[in-house]
């Protein structure tokens, strides 16, 4: 795998304002990372439903609402972030997004845990995905909480991996009904130093 480069998070429910100068480059560059996954036939897991949006506008009041405690949307408080790569001092990529539930639920603790992430389809097998999780648990530490847990379909080998290079350990197997597909999913727990 080639050297993962450098990416920083960022809450777009605070890096982007609707009267700052660059929020038309921020539509542009979240509908072409959106359109990325589409054209790929993928949902953007962890985006708190990204692909629905043909504008920044609707998703960023979602992912707003969502910050809230008992919000009706999932129903605990969920921080979204995207992950940036600087490509040059005047360029820049959206490589991936990851989002954290503060606390489960019994529908989190069937299926999807405290994280959900994607990285684009252009830019995986980079090291992205671990790098992302890796800064997530460390934000997730600064909510208090000891452990996480994560899931994911067992066949789903990258985002296994990812999980276990970040210290899952396996805890269970269930079966479990995923976009009309019924899946094994595979449950992990991260114990947070
Ligand atoms: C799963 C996903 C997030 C992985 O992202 P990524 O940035 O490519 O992952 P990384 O580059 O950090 O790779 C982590 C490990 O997984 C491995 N890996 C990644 N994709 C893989 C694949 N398709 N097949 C086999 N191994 C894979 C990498 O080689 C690496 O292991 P290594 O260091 O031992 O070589 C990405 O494929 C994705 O967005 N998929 C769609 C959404 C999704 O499945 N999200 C997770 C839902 S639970």
């Amino acid at each position: 795998m080639p050297m993962e480069q450098e990416i920083t998070l960022i809450m777009p429910t605070e890096a982007i304002q609707p009267d700052s100068v660059d929020y038309d480059e921020w539509e542009h560059k979240i509908q072409e990372y959106r359109r990325e996954f589409l054209e790929n036939g993928d949902t953007i897991n962890g985006s708190r439903g990204l692909h629905h949006y043909e504008k920044i506008a609707g998703w960023l009041e979602q992912i707003k609402a969502c910050e809230k405690d008992n919000n009706s949307y999932i129903g605990v408080p969920v921080t979204t972030f995207l992950a940036i790569r600087r490509d040059s001092p005047d360029d820049w990529t959206i490589v991936g997004n990851i989002e954290i539930r503060h606390h489960l639920n019994p529908a989190l603790e069937e299926l999807g845990g405290h994280i959900g992430y994607s990285v684009r389809p252009s830019q995986r097998r980079k090291g992205y995905a671990v790098s992302m999780l890796r800064q997530v648990l460390c934000y997730a530490r600064t909510l208090g909480l000891k452990k996480v847990m994560l899931d994911c379909d067992k066949s789903n080998t990258g985002s296994l991996k990812t999980i276990q290079k970040c210290g899952g350990i396996h805890s269970r197997d269930l079966l479990s009904e995923y976009q009309g597909r019924n899946i094994v999913n595979s449950q992990f727990w991260i114990s947070l130093p």
